[in-house]
């Protein structure tokens, strides 16, 4: 008798499966239509290719998004993907960007598919059409690295110290309010580093952020750390030893998990060139170029990329000691 009972609801819960996902289709949004100002110009035609094949469906105004990807609730996870992936970059709309964004969206592009962080992984599931093999991400490694070689080494002309030193009354201030701050000089250098593009960073941290590393304890790191970057070109002096050279720009990550809610709790802020002139046309830069990368790449710590390992300074010291007394 139970069982009968059962079979009777199997019609009954179908009909309002069915009927829920008609319902859904009311609800179904479409990717809003935008116009294809300008494409890449001057790339191999086979990176262009990959781009075409593998991210265009989000990085683009050109989708061809297949019938799963159109029908709800699969479309809204799409459309919100598509949303986002332009706001950060957008291949239709190229020619917004000057040949410097173009070059540093080469070197995004290479991170982010050398780390196989794109195409997002859940999206590379469900189309395995647009999975990057390893030629894929050697074609488009060899493209941005053929950027940078562009850049010879210039010698230079204004050292780091010639940059332009700020009163208060004209410091130089990011569209989302954090200020060109010339403390960091006073700070601790916690990191240096490049990006195989010809510069020469160096990371420096405030003292909480300091102690947050001392302590290991940045999970989250706390409200009031704060790390400067100075890029500089590489400047190969005579005898062939690589220099800091020509000041490039000054970047800030302020940690305030009450204010930077959309991005991960960090105001980032940067300063170009000797007048130190802000990126950024509104406060949603950072949302749109800055936070991508370090959410996707460096989410193990805290979102910063240069944290050093905590080291025990003393005890390494009586540990060496002690190995090379033997
Ligand atoms: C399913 C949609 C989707 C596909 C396909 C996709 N991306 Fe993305 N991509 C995103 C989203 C969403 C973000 C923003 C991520 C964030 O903010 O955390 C993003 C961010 C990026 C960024 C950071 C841009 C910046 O300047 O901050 C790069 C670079 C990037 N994607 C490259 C690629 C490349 C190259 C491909 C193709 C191989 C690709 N993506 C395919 C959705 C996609
Ligand atoms: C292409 C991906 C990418 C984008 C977009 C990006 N960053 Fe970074 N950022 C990195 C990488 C990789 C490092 C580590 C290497 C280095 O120090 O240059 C880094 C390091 C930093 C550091 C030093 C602290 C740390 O995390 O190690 C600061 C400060 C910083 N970025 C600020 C910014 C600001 C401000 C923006 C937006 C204007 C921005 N970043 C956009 C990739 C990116």
């Amino acid at each position: 008798m139970k069982y009968v009972k059962q079979i009777r609801l199997i019609p009954t819960t179908l009909l309002c499966i069915v009927t829920g996902f008609i319902v859904l289709q009311f609800f179904n949004g479409t990717v809003e239509q935008k116009p294809v100002t300008g494409h890449m110009r001057n790339v191999p035609r086979q990176v262009e290719l990959i781009l075409e094949r593998s991210c265009f469906n989000c990085h683009s105004n050109e989708q061809q998004l297949s019938f799963v990807d159109k029908i709800a609730p699969v479309s809204w996870i799409v459309n919100k993907d598509i949303k986002r992936a332009r706001e950060v970059m957008n291949f239709s709309e190229w020619d917004k960007l000057s040949d410097a964004e173009q070059k540093g969206k080469f070197y995004a592009i290479y991170n982010m598919i050398n780390v196989g962080k794109m195409p997002l992984p859940s999206y590379a599931l469900t189309h395995p059409g647009s999975k990057l093999s390893p030629v894929d991400v050697a074609t488009i490694k060899q493209y941005a690295l053929s950027l940078s070689a562009k850049d010879s080494f210039i010698p230079a002309h204004h050292g780091p110290e010639q940059v332009k030193e700020t009163s208060p009354t004209n410091t130089p201030v990011s569209p989302n309010g954090i200020r060109y701050n010339a403390d960091f000089k006073n700070w601790k250098v916690i990191g240096m580093s490049t990006l195989i593009d010809n510069t020469v960073r160096v990371i420096y941290g405030n003292d909480i952020a300091v102690r947050a590393i001392e302590e290991e304890s940045f999970h989250p790191w706390p409200d009031g750390s704060a790390v400067a970057k100075a890029v500089f070109k590489q400047t190969r002096k005579p005898n062939g030893d690589i220099v800091p050279g020509d000041f490039v720009n000054m970047q800030y990550m302020v940690k305030d998990g009450k204010t930077y809610t959309d991005t991960e709790g960090w105001g980032f802020a940067k300063f170009n060139g000797q007048e130190l002139k802000p990126t950024g046309k509104t406060a949603l830069f950072a949302q749109q170029s800055c936070i991508s990368c370090h959410r996707q790449l460096a989410e193990p710590t805290g979102y910063l990329f240069n944290v050093p390992p905590k080291v025990n300074s003393k005890k390494l010291i009586e540990h060496y000691l002690k190995t090379v007394t033997k």
